[in-house]
């Protein structure tokens, strides 16, 4: 499968992989060939990429870690939450028993979050696969798919890391809600298309606090969980918020400096971590996802001032710098000038995939031919500006 932007699709395309809206239904199947009309409809359903048959590479399937059904029912949990909303709003004195209900509710859906985080530890754990972030999201649905993606990559840092199951649980519980205190901030101003006033930036950064408050008010988390929604934007010196905690670029630490209040919390470094890949390796309303190549360098140069440096290692061994069925261009070496699509991540070497090349240096297709660049030192790998989707603003 190829990964398409939304703005380059044409009328016959097929659709490669199961389209589904924020709420995890089916929009388009897989198999549908698309029209003008259908596309029209992603477009204004602002979904940002697809996946699609090429006749190349249609067997490179490229799979979520999590099941399609884990993370629609993960996805509808949370944005059921959301949609509880922070407090019974408009009512000065709300009647005791519509307060009772709201609680009752929020209860109930906090037990199946919980569910869920078990579901996706237990999935995620039991697969030996290499892979980093490839499910899309449209604009609309992107904090919650982007809290299930933050969840999922914490987990896999922390499986590289040797954590125990408990600590497991409290990171993946507290990645999941990290951005919860989101509910509190206006939309306007979460969707902005443009950079935001210095009052916005304030009440945006109030979601760490917002969130915490939350979490802790109606029971949601225990002490660290919560701690990884109210430290998920500290800085390791010092510069980051809300309170400016510093970290100390390492994770073996005495049982003492794990719970040190003055530090930032280990379990919060590593949801630091997902969550800056999670938001650079995606498509926003304000501009297109980063390059995957570049999403890996700009990680790298944020080590030690901003992220954990041992968390950041440990990153870099989990996640493959490229995505199956990313577009790739090969720069230096033997294929100077190539293009093809990454078909395989192989352990010891996540920044070097086995590639299909599917056209030369001038653009004439081949027979498509499966390369492994971990035997040329003297590539390089970019992605071609082409495959890169246009911001929703330029789409349309
Ligand atoms: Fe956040
Ligand atoms: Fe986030």
């Amino acid at each position: 499968m190829r990964r398409v932007p939304v703005s380059r699709l044409r009328p016959g395309d097929v659709v490669g992989v199961t389209i589904r809206n924020e709420r995890g239904d089916i929009l388009l199947r897989e198999g549908v060939t698309l029209t003008a009309e259908l596309i029209a409809s992603l477009q204004r359903r602002r979904h940002f990429a697809v996946y699609v048959r090429d006749g190349i590479v249609d067997d490179v399937i490229p799979h979520d870690i999590v099941s399609e059904r884990v993370r629609a029912v993960t996805i509808r949990h949370i944005s059921d939450l959301f949609e509880l909303g922070p407090s019974l709003n408009g009512e000065s004195q709300p009647a005791r028993k519509a307060v009772r209900l709201r609680e009752h509710r929020i209860h109930r859906l906090v037990e199946r979050v919980r569910a869920d985080v078990d579901l996706i530890l237990n999935e995620v754990l039991d697969r030996d696969t290499i892979t980093g972030i490839t499910a899309l999201k449209s604009y609309d649905d992107y904090t919650f798919s982007h809290s299930v993606d933050v969840a999922v990559v914490a987990i896999l840092i922390g499986r590289t890391l040797r954590l125990g199951r408990d600590e497991l649980n409290q990171l993946a519980l507290g990645s999941l809600l990290h951005d919860i205190g989101k509910m509190f901030i206006p939309e306007a101003i979460l969707n902005k298309p443009g950079p935001l006033t210095d009052e916005e930036m304030a009440t945006m950064q109030s979601h760490t606090v917002r969130g915490f408050q939350y979490l802790v008010e109606h029971e949601i988390g225990d002490f660290v969980a919560n701690h990884i929604a109210f430290q998920h934007h500290e800085r390791q010196d010092g510069t980051g918020y809300p309170r400016g905690l510093r970290g100390t670029n390492r994770l073996r630490r005495g049982q003492h400096d794990w719970f040190n209040r003055e530090r930032i919390h280990p379990l919060a470094e590593i949801a630091a971590v997902a969550d800056v890949y999670s938001a650079l390796a995606s498509d926003r309303p304000y501009r297109a996802a980063m390059a995957p190549e570049q999403v890996a360098t700009v990680i790298r140069q944020m080590a030690g001032h901003h992220l954990n440096q041992e968390v950041v290692a440990a990153f870099a061994l989990t996640i493959p710098v490229f995505p199956i069925g990313a577009p790739v261009r090969l720069e230096g070496g033997r294929y100077d000038g190539y293009q093809g699509v990454v078909v395989e991540n192989r352990p010891g070497a996540l920044d070097r995939p086995v590639v299909r090349l599917t056209s030369d240096a001038q653009g004439h297709l081949l027979e498509p031919d499966d390369f492994d660049t971990a035997f040329d030192p003297d590539c390089r790998l970019v992605t071609p500006p082409a495959s890169l989707a246009a911001p929703l603003s330029a789409v349309g």
